[in-house]
């Protein structure tokens, strides 16, 4: 499957929307999140599109790690639309999106994934990534968009 990659824009907020839906399973209302991803330097968000219609998208934020005094990088977002996927089009996002965090002088890019998101664990110990530790969250009132 050929799928081109260029950088989001804000007229792609529907299909961006629908596909972070899919993502976390939750509604939310992403525009103003979007805006800003856009406008910010220390985040890349590429999309995938076929035939024209955006199926799928990388989110990375970059900054600098002060304990390792070098720049680090979190994927905060890998997904492609269902009836897309197995075609190669997230190791086609996931390779820009190394490609772009390495030409920056990344030292070490970090993902999260569900423990019971075995597609994800999958894909990515495929394309070399080691599980180091543990994440834990506090959850902040209406810190996460979540309505559940
Ligand atoms: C994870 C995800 C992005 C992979 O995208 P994709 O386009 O299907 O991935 P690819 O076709 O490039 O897969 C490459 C390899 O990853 C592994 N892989 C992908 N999906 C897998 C699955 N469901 N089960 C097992 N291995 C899988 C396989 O090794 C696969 O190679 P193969 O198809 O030759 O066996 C996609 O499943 C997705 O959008 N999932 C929902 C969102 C999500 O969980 N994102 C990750 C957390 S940020």
């Amino acid at each position: 499957m050929i799928a081109s990659l260029r950088e989001a824009r804000l007229t792609d907020y529907a299909a961006i929307n629908d596909l972070a839906t899919a993502l976390v399973h939750f509604p939310a209302d992403r525009r103003a999140s979007l805006d800003a991803v856009l406008t910010s330097a220390e985040h890349d968000l590429i999309v995938a599109e076929v035939e024209s219609e955006v199926i799928g998208y990388v989110h990375l934020m970059t900054y600098q790690d002060l304990s390792h005094g070098a720049l680090a990088a979190d994927l905060l977002g890998l997904v492609v639309r269902s009836d897309m996927r197995r075609r190669g089009i997230g190791t086609a996002l996931l390779r820009e999106i190394i490609r772009l965090a390495t030409k920056r002088g990344v030292g070490e890019l970090h993902v999260n994934a569900e423990p019971d998101n075995d597609a994800a664990l999958s894909f990515y110990r495929r394309h070399g990534a080691h599980i180091v530790r543990t994440q834990l969250e506090f959850d902040l009132a209406g810190g996460s968009g979540r309505r559940d």
